[in-house]
């Protein structure tokens, strides 16, 4: 079994001349979903682990599996003003325009070993803006892991700093 035939490709979305990498079918196949889940597990190389990090909202999917498998917490970081506690904010550039990510003040302790998840990596943004709150907490980021990542865009040099594990390349 091969992991790249349960990604789908979706042109045009969401805008025209986008190609979309579309991970659903990868999600509702059990065989499939399992063995990313073993292969991330595999590449941990049995460091341990405090807190799995998911990003909203693809990131939460395996996220949650994987703070299961590691016997972790996880943390979500998610877009603003959805977490009602006291938070931390990064904001950075997109394309056109900025984004916005939190995170509870209180969801990592310092020195925390943390483990970032998110299922794409594609200009790095979003990732990198995470890595930024996850070490404002003082946690110790040991890997980040991605499903897939579109080489082209050169996201891997943003978050160049922490170890990188992507199943899938592009
Ligand atoms: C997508 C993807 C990553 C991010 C990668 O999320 O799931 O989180 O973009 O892009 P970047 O490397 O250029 O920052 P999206 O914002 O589409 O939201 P979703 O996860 O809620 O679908
Ligand atoms: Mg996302």
């Amino acid at each position: 079994m091969k992991l790249e035939n349960y990604i789908r490709d979706v042109e045009d979305f969401p805008k025209k001349g986008i190609l979309y990498k579309d991970i659903t079918p990868l999600l509702k196949s059990h065989e499939a979903s399992s063995m990313a889940l073993d292969l991330f597990i595999e590449k941990l190389k049995n460091q341990k682990i405090d807190k799995v990090v998911g990003i909203e909202s693809r990131g939460f999917m395996f996220g949650i599996l994987l703070a299961q498998k590691l016997n972790a917490g996880f943390v979500p970081i998610r877009k603003p003003g959805k977490l009602p506690a006291e938070t931390l904010q990064s904001t950075y550039d997109l394309e056109y325009g900025k984004d916005t990510i939190e995170i509870h003040k209180d969801a990592i302790q310092p020195g925390e070993k943390i483990l970032l998840h998110d299922d794409v990596l594609a200009t790095g943004g979003t990732a990198a803006a995470a890595c930024k709150l996850i070490e404002e907490l003082d946690g110790e980021i040991i890997q980040i892991n991605f499903l897939l990542e579109i080489a082209s865009l050169n996201g891997a040099k943003k978050i160049d700093k922490y170890p990188k594990v992507s199943l899938l390349n592009y």
